[in-house]
């Protein structure tokens, strides 16, 4: 049983709702037109570093004709994954070591994974499990743009629970995480290094603004509670006996945020991601 990302990188719905609002059919087009992939019945996908599976649920949902596997090695992702959407399937599993035949899958996607895993098994693994003309699909976040409400900047009792805890450094390196970060640069060549052909590169810009309109009242509202939900799941992660005075501040700096969006009082705060999509076929 590893539950190493979900207890101490990122928790189950943090990764959740930010990654429905990620992929959100709002935004399928830009994707679309990245991946370019040419559905057919019998078409199987695999999503590697799955976490609890909001991109999965995406790809069956565009893809219906295909079938679809999610796998991570932090089972309470895969047991989130699994209770969320029933209709799926989810596996434990290493991408180091793929529980996969050679040749088994016509797409293999990840999204933010490559970052955190070496490179010579990420990329090979991936192509040992690719049919011949297969696509790998990487996507990864680049730096973004984010504006914070006045509302929502950190509260004094913020300050002092997380001054209070260890910088997390350390923990981050034992896990690997970021480790093996690449530029815009490198992706792609990556991609052609380890033997991908036809690599291409683009960027999908996911711009999450609650108060613009082009967003239904549901979006905008999902908007800022994904972000409450992240602060508050961060802090529950952490052990401390003042949580309850932090929780009260963070809730209430949030409740405040949207009143101010059902008033109609515009702030234009922001949170604009942009995935990079590197695109490379198996020969
Ligand atoms: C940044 S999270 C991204 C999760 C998911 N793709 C998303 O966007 O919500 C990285 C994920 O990679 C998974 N992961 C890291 N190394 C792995 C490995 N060697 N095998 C399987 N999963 C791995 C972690 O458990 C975590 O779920």
């Amino acid at each position: 049983m590893n539950t190493v990302w979900s207890d101490n990188i990122q928790g189950i719905m943090t990764l959740y709702l930010s990654r429905k609002l990620r992929f959100d059919e709002m935004f399928w087009p830009q994707y679309e037109k990245l991946f370019r992939i040419a559905e057919n019945s019998g078409l199987r996908i695999l999503e590697i570093g799955c976490g609890p599976g909001a991109l999965t649920r995406t790809l069956a949902d565009r893809y219906p004709k295909a079938q679809v596997i999610g796998l991570d090695r932090d089972s309470n992702f895969i047991a989130f994954a699994r209770r969320q959407f029933p209709d799926l399937e989810f596996l434990e599993g290493d991408i180091c070591a793929l529980p996969f035949e050679n040749e088994n899958f016509d797409v293999v996607i990840s999204n933010t994974v490559v970052e955190h895993v070496d490179p010579e098994f990420f990329w090979n693994e991936q192509l040992r499990v690719l049919k011949p003309g297969g696509i790998c699909l990487c996507l990864s976040s680049r730096r973004g743009i984010r504006q914070k409400a006045e509302c929502l900047k950190m509260t004094p009792e913020e300050k002092v629970f997380w001054d209070r805890q260890p910088s997390g450094e350390e923990e981050l390196a034992r896990y690997q995480v970021g480790c093996y970060q690449l530029t815009e640069a490198q992706l792609p060549k990556a991609m052609e290094n380890y033997g991908f052909v036809n690599v291409t590169s683009g960027y999908a810009v996911i711009d999450l603004t609650p108060d613009d309109p082009r967003y239904p009242p549901e979006k905008a509202r999902a908007m800022i509670e994904a972000d409450r939900c992240s602060d508050l799941e961060a802090i529950r992660s952490v052990k401390d006996e003042n949580d309850a005075e932090v929780i009260r501040a963070v809730n209430a700096k949030y409740d405040r945020r949207l009143a101010l969006y059902e008033a109609g009082e515009k702030l234009w705060d922001c949170d604009v991601s942009i995935i990079m999509v590197a695109r490379g076929e198996k020969k």
